[in-house]
C-alpha cells in the first residue's frame, strides 16, 4: 500500500469524484474562506469514545459522537493519527498511510465519518505526518533488511558512524524525546552497521525530502484522502521536513532548550516552504476551499507567518500564544505580535490554549507561572478553572480561527497523578528529553455515568487506556448539561453567539480600549471584550449590555465590578 506511487501528472478528469466527495459547506457557501473564522475542534481518536468496549477510543465511537459536537457549536473536527501503526507513538508513528489501524476500524468507518460529519456540517480535518515514518514502514524495514546497499535507504538518512569502527554517531544532533537522534542498524549479516536519523523516537525514523520518491509518495497520500472527501491537514512537524545541507552539528547539549529560540539545522529551514507550495496547489485542485494546517514550532510568530503565504497552507498553530500566561499585558503583546505577523501575508491568525501534547490549561493556570507546558502538579484546582473559561472567552472573542481540544469545554484539568506503569507517552521513557508528561493531558473523556469508564465504553465498569480520576463523574457531559452554570453550557453559549455575531472571529483587528492594569478591554464593532487576570475585583464603566461572562459580572449604576479571574463579553 506504500508504495511510490507518483501521481504528479494525475488528469484533471478526476474532477467528478472529487465533485462527488466535497462536503456541504459548514457555515456558508463554498466560495467563503471558511476557515479564516472556524472553531476547530481537536479529537484525540485513542481518548473521545469507545465504541466496541477495549478500551481504546475508535472512529465508529467518534461517528456516534458527531451530533453532540454539531450541538457543541464547532464548524470542524481535526482527528489525530488513526492510521496503521505500531503506536510507539500514540499513532504518530505511520506504518501505512492509506491503512486505518485496526485498533481504530477501517477505511470504511472512516469513509462513514467522513459522510456523516459533512451531512452535519462539520467539515473533517485529519492529521497528515510527513516528517517520519514508522520503523515498521515498508520502505524502512527493507531498506533494513536489503543492507547498505539498498535503494530505499535514500529515503530516509542513513550515515555512517564516526570513531574508528563508526561507533559514534553521524553528528551531535539530540532528539526531541531525549538522548541521541541516531540509532545504529545492525547489517543483514549481523555485523554493526550504518546509524539512521530520528528526531524522535527510534521507531519514528525522519524521511529524506531531498529523495524525489518521498516527495512524490506524500502528494499521492494528500490525493488519497482528499478524494475520501477530507477538508484538510494538520501537519505535523511542519518545520521538521528539510534538514540543512551536510546535517551540521550543533556544537552544543542541551539542544531541547535551543528549540523555540533559535534556528537549528533541523528545524524551519527555508526548504520546507517549497514543499508547501506544491502541496497548496494540490489542495485548491479541490473544490470546497480544502485546507493545510501547519504545526510549526519556530522561534517568532514572524517565522511562523511563513508557512500560511498566500501560496503555501493556510493556518499555523499560534504556540506563541499557548505559552502565555495569564497575565494582561502579556496577552496584549502576544495579540497584537500575532495580528500585525499575519497581516502581511493575509492569513488568518489562531487561537489555540490546549492539545495533546501540553498540560491543559485549566492545569495550566492553576500553577505559579513560568512552569512551562509540561506540569505534574495540580496547583489550585478552582483557580485554574475559573482563569481556563476566562481564558477560553478571550479566546473565542479574538479575530481569527481557534482550536479547542477535547474534554476543555468539560473543563477537564489534566491528570497528574497517573502511575508510572500505565504512562505510554514514549519521551517518559527516555532520559533528559522532553518531560514525557503528555499521557496527563490524553486521558479519555467522561460522557456519562458514575462509574468509570463514564460513558467513554459501551460498559459501566469496562476498561479506559489510562484510568479516569473518581472526580470525573461530575464533569462528564451528562452531568454539565443543563446546568447554566457549567463549564459546557459556557462553550454552548459562546459558541452559539460566535456563530450569530458576526464581529467576533471575522476581522484581523482588535481595537484596544483604556482599561486598569491588569484588565484588558477591547473593540471588535458592535462588540467589547473585558478580561480581569488579578486577583482583585476592578471597577469600570460598563462597556454596554452584557451578553456572557466567564463568571457572575455585577452591573449597577451604569458601572461593572470586573470580578477576579474573569471575562466579559458585552454588546455595545
Ligand atoms: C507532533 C505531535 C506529537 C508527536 C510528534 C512526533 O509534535 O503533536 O504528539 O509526538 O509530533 O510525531
Amino acid at each position: 500500500m506504500t508504495q511510490n506511487l507518483a501521481d504528479t501528472t494525475r488528469p484533471a478528469a478526476d474532477a467528478t469524484a472529487h465533485e462527488a466527495a466535497a462536503p456541504a459547506p459548514a457555515t456558508g457557501g463554498t466560495s467563503r474562506d471558511w476557515w479564516r473564522d472556524a472553531v476547530i475542534y481537536q479529537v484525540y481518536p485513542r481518548s473521545f469514545a469507545d465504541s466496541n468496549g477495549d478500551g481504546m477510543g475508535d472512529l465508529p465511537g467518534i461517528r456516534s459522537r458527531l451530533p453532540y459536537l454539531r450541538d457543541l457549536g464547532v464548524d470542524a473536527v481535526w482527528l489525530s493519527p488513526f492510521y496503521a501503526s505500531p503506536q510507539a507513538d500514540a499513532g504518530y508513528d505511520v506504518a501505512d498511510y492509506r491503512a486505518v489501524d485496526p485498533m481504530f476500524g477501517t477505511l470504511l468507518d472512516a469513509d462513514a465519518l467522513i459522510r456523516d460529519a459533512h451531512e452535519l456540517g462539520l467539515r473533517i480535518i485529519v492529521d497528515l505526518v510527513p516528517n517520519h515514518s514508522s520503523d515498521q514502514h515498508e520502505w524502512f524495514q527493507r531498506a533494513l533488511r536489503e543492507g547498505p546497499a539498498s535503494p530505499l535507504r535514500e529515503r530516509y538518512h542513513f550515515r555512517p558512524g564516526k570513531g574508528e569502527n563508526g561507533e559514534l554517531p553521524p553528528n551531535d544532533w539530540e532528539s526531541i524525546f531525549g538522548g541521541p537522534a541516531w540509532t545504529r542498524t545492525e547489517n543483514p549479516d549481523g555485523t554493526p552497521g550504518d546509524w539512521y536519523l530520528h528526531l524522535f523516537a527510534p521507531e519514528q525514523p525522519d524521511f529524506n525530502w531531498e529523495n524525489p520518491a518521498v516527495a512524490d509518495e506524500f502528494r499521492s497520500i494528500l490525493r488519497f484522502w482528499l478524494d475520501m472527501g477530507v477538508d484538510g491537514f494538520r501537519i505535523d512537524v511542519a518545520h521538521g521536513l528539510v534538514k540543512a545541507p551536510g546535517l551540521p552539528d550543533i556544537g552544543g547539549a542541551d539542544q531541547l532548550k535551543l528549540l523555540g529560540n533559535d534556528v537549528m539545522p533541523f528545524f524551519d529551514q527555508d526548504g520546507v516552504h517549497e514543499i508547501y507550495r506544491s502541496w497548496r496547489k494540490i489542495l485548491d485542485e479541490y473544490p470546497g476551499r480544502r485546507i493545510g494546517v501547519a504545526e510549526a514550532w519556530t522561534p517568532t510568530v514572524q517565522r511562523t507567518a511563513n508557512y500560511v503565504r498566500p501560496d503555501e497552507l493556510h493556518q499555523a498553530f499560534n504556540f506563541q500564544y499557548l505559552g502565555t500566561g495569564w497575565e494582561a499585558a502579556a496577552l496584549r503583546e502576544v495579540i497584537d505580535v500575532s495580528l500585525d505577523s499575519m497581516r502581511p501575508v493575509d492569513a488568518p491568525t489562531t487561537w489555540v490554549l490546549s492539545n495533546h501534547d501540553v498540560t491543559r490549561h485549566a492545569t495550566r493556570f492553576a500553577n505559579p507561572p513560568g512552569l512551562g507546558t509540561q506540569i505534574r502538579t495540580p496547583g489550585d484546582r478552582e483557580l485554574g478553572l475559573r482563569r481556563a473559561r476566562a481564558a477560553t472567552l478571550l479566546m473565542l472573542a479574538l479575530p481569527g480561527s481557534a482550536y479547542v481540544y477535547q474534554g476543555e469545554e468539560l473543563g477537564l484539568p489534566d491528570v497528574t497523578d497517573l502511575p508510572d506503569e500505565v504512562r505510554q507517552d514514549p519521551s517518559f521513557f527516555r532520559q533528559a528529553g522532553q518531560d514525557g508528561y503528555r499521557d496527563g493531558c490524553r486521558v479519555p473523556i467522561p460522557w456519562s455515568g458514575t462509574e468509570a469508564p463514564y460513558g467513554f465504553g459501551p460498559v459501566a465498569g469496562g476498561p479506559s487506556w489510562l484510568p479516569q480520576p473518581a472526580e470525573w463523574a461530575a464533569l462528564s457531559v451528562e452531568a454539565q448539561t443543563g446546568d447554566p452554570t457549567s463549564t459546557l453550557e459556557l462553550y454552548r453559549s459562546a459558541l452559539a453567539v460566535r456563530r450569530t455575531q458576526s464581529d467576533l472571529g471575522a476581522g484581523t483587528e482588535v481595537e484596544w480600549l483604556d482599561a486598569p492594569e491588569g484588565t484588558l478591554a477591547f473593540r471588535r464593532g458592535a462588540f467589547v471584550c473585558t478580561v480581569n487576570t488579578t486577583g482583585e475585583p476592578v471597577r469600570i464603566p460598563a462597556p454596554g449590555k452584557l451578553l456572557l461572562s466567564s463568571v457572575e459580572l455585577v452591573v449597577d449604576g451604569g458601572e461593572t465590578v470586573l470580578a477576579p479571574d474573569s471575562t466579559g463579553w458585552w454588546a455595545v
